[in-house]
């Protein structure tokens, strides 16, 4: 292997409650990033917040049974905007460990996909994969992700947005109907969420959603399958949306609906890709996903989530850092369409590089 390979620094695991989900997603890309193109310098993050220097061997960051793996702590790193200008990831006693050409963070969550990192990385100057700031942010909350695709026309349902206050008025439970569902705005993973089918049960729903969140979204539910579309952006700046996917199995488990352990846990969901659909309806659910990516103003990638009903695809939410598990959704959709995880991974990484 030559010694012109670009580094690239995997960062996973944080401060999030996707903590562990990312560390599978993180182990996940390790193994499939081309090793002749590509030196993989991994980086992890602990719960608690401490940089450590990551996990080499991508097979101790997989699930195994019902237990997710977490970021072990070795030797620390320290963090500061100006060594990292030039790329440099330094030891807690000031010595170089690895120096970066692209960081690929590999984060779920709150300090990982809403923003506050890649503020971190733009102030650094290394170029990273996926968006910036601003769609970080706005794509990680709920309430401006549909505020913002509402704008462009795009298609969202009935919300109530509580902000310093946690309850419904007896206009807006009549507006929104049962069952609802609460979340905290910016979550991830179903962590926090509930369904409720009787109003009484909604002031517990509320607490919950409210202890993962200063601002909750209540919203009617929505009858239809869960379709799923990626996004993909090349190099030139071209977008392509992958086949979408129909989720089977969502509402088996004891949570009936795609809960975390619906979703990581229980083996339930299996996915229809490309989506049993007609192929109008397929094209459709690709050109709202571009057209969302746009109105967020994301890069590189995006998994754009629907509802799609009887009266055609609503939007549920997106996902700026999504799944990179090998049981996700956002891989497996590539994967379908013609694009391997490791030309993916390949993609992301050069996209990074040519955005500077
Ligand atoms: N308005 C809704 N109507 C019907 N089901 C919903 C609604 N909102 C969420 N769900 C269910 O809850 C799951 C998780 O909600 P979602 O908003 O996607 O949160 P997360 O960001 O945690 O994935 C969805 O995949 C779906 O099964
Ligand atoms: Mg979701």
């Amino acid at each position: 292997m030559s010694n012109t390979r670009i580094k690239v620094a995997v960062v996973y695991g944080g401060r999030s409650s996707e903590h562990s989900v990312s560390c599978v997603s993180a182990g996940a890309i390790m193994s499939h990033i081309d090793p002749e193109k590509y030196e993989v310098i991994p980086v992890g993050i602990t719960q608690d917040g401490r940089w450590t220097v990551g996990e080499s061997d991508p097979s101790v960051l997989q699930r195994s049974g019902r237990e997710l793996p977490t970021v072990a702590f070795k030797r620390g790193l320290s963090l500061s905007v100006e060594p990292l200008t030039r790329g440099e990831l330094r030891y807690e006693d000031g010595s170089l460990f690895a120096t970066a050409d692209v960081i690929f963070p590999v984060l779920h969550g709150r300090f990982g996909e809403d923003g506050t990192i890649q503020g971190m990385f733009e102030l650094s100057g290394i170029p990273f994969v996926g968006p910036g700031v601003l769609a970080s942010s706005n794509g990680m909350d709920k309430e401006y992700t549909k505020k913002l695709a509402a704008a462009e026309g795009l298609p969202i349902g009935r919300e109530v947005i509580l902000r310093g206050r946690t309850e419904l008025t007896e206009a807006e439970k009549e507006l929104l109907g049962l069952p609802v569902f609460v979340k905290p705005a910016r979550g991830g993973s179903s962590i926090g969420i509930s369904r409720v089918a009787s109003w009484e049960d909604l002031p517990a729903a509320i607490q919950l959603a409210f202890e993962h969140d200063k601002k909750v979204i209540v919203e009617a539910e929505i009858i239809g399958s869960e379709v799923e579309c990626g996004v993909l952006q090349y190099p030139d700046g071209t977008l392509v949306a992958s086949y979408p996917s129909m989720l089977r199995g969502t509402s088996s488990s004891d949570e009936g609906f795609y809960g975390f352990d619906t979703k990581y846990l229980d083996d339930v969901v299996t996915a229809d890709i490309p989506a049993p659909l007609p192929p109008a309806t397929l094209e459709l659910v690709q050109s709202l996903a571009i057209e969302t990516f746009k109105a967020l103003n994301c890069d590189g990638l995006a998994r754009v989530d629907f509802f799609v009903t009887d009266k055609g695809p609503v939007l549920n939410e997106i996902n700026t850092l999504p799944g990179f598990t090998p049981i996700s959704m956002y891989p497996q959709m590539f994967a379908a369409s013609g694009v391997a995880y490791e030309e993916l991974l390949d993609i992301l990484i050069q996209r990074a590089l040519v955005r500077g």
